[in-house]
């Protein structure tokens, strides 16, 4: 059985994250990375196993210990991600491409691709990794991250900050927008990437430092973390659990309808049955009957216990029982 979620950090103060039991490690033969810097830094230090193969306990124990998420975000991340990218029999999810390592397949169209999946978890218009379009969806961008490097000196004094956070983001969708003719911004991408752009100010900032939010990420910090999946020297984690805040101010600084290119380079289209801020609920039940249920359609034994189970983490996760009921496209245990 998948066992129950971990729960929150006992002690969830800052402390020092990069000590001596987590020693940085170059990558081994076979080791596994992909397209998230927070993952890719924990398994490189030991938080997570360092071949970037883990079961979601492990996820959710390493992004709060190393990190300090908080637990409801490290939950519905990490359920959102296993449910589509990972091996719900084996319970063990790749944080990069797909690996024999999370054992047998279950039947098409599941993918069990691993994070590197395209457009059912990892979508476009990222800030260091290039579109799926372009043939490389997950390996560190040098030009894009020069164009991180830029916006941070050009709109936070050489620190990325919300207000940078605001420009590249809607700076990375206009290009997105104009030449990827396969541009999708609909949910959860639409979700995830004004989310995963709160956590670079957020995460990656140590927890010593007073106006963490405004201070803003360093670019030899972000070098590190983003190139490298490393600490700097003598890290220390965030003051108290978060889940990355700004998200809502950074859509609303270039608010824009989720939607998609519909035939080719500029044809941008919003896409009305999408979620978006206005309808979060949408964002549970779409995943779940659309992104989930496409991928499997008639899941039998383990395999559709496990899925039962896992979405059952997932909804727990979500925390909005009162306003969004809970779907059971599998039925019941
Ligand atoms: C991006 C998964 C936690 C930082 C991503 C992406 C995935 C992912 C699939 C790629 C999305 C895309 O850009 O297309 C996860 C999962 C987590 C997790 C399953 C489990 C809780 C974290 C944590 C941090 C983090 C704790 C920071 C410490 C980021 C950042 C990006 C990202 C900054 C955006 C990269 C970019 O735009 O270039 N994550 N992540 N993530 N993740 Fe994570
Ligand atoms: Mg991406």
């Amino acid at each position: 059985l998948p066992p129950n979620p971990p729960g929150p950090l006992e002690f969830n103060g800052t402390k020092l994250v990069n000590d001596r039991d987590h020693p940085w490690k170059p990558l081994q033969k076979g080791d596994i990375r992909g397209p998230c810097p927070g993952l890719n830094t924990l398994a490189s230090h030991g938080y997570l196993p360092r071949d970037g193969v883990a079961t979601p306990t492990q996820i959710i124990q390493a992004v709060q210990e190393g990190f300090n998420m908080d637990s409801g975000t490290a939950r519905f991340v990490t359920y959102a991600a296993h449910l589509v990218d990972g091996n719900l029999v084996t319970d063990l999810l790749s944080i990069g491409g797909k690996t024999k390592k999370t054992g047998a397949d279950p039947p098409p169209p599941a993918i069990v691709g691993g994070l590197n999946t395209h457009s059912v978890f990892e979508g476009d218009s990222s800030m260091t990794r290039g579109d799926d379009f372009f043939g490389d969806n997950h390996s560190f961008n040098q030009t894009l991250f020069d164009q991180f490097v830029d916006y941070s000196n050009r709109f936070g004094g050489g620190f990325y900050n919300l207000t940078v956070a605001a420009e590249l983001r809607h700076r990375r969708i206009e290009e997105s927008i104009a030449t990827n003719p396969q541009f999708d911004f609909t949910s959860p991408r639409f979700f995830t990437a004004f989310a995963e752009s709160t956590f670079p100010y957020t995460f990656f900032v140590d927890g010593r430092i007073s106006d963490r939010t405004s201070a803003g990420l360093d670019m030899p910090n972000a070098t590190l973390f983003f190139r490298d999946s490393k600490f700097p020297n003598d890290f220390w984690r965030p003051p108290a659990p978060t889940g990355g805040t700004g998200a809502l101010e950074i859509f609303s600084a270039y608010p824009i309808a989720a939607g998609r290119n519909i035939n080719g380079v500029n044809t941008f289209t919003p896409d009305p049955t999408s979620a978006d801020f206005s309808n979060i609920c949408l964002l549970y039940t779409n995943f779940v009957n659309r992104t989930v249920k496409g991928l499997y359609p008639d899941p039998k034994g383990v395999l559709r216990r496990n899925l039962i189970i896992n979405l059952g983490y997932f909804y727990d996760a979500f925390g909005a029982a009162d306003t969004c009921p809970e779907q059971f496209p599998y039925g019941t245990l």
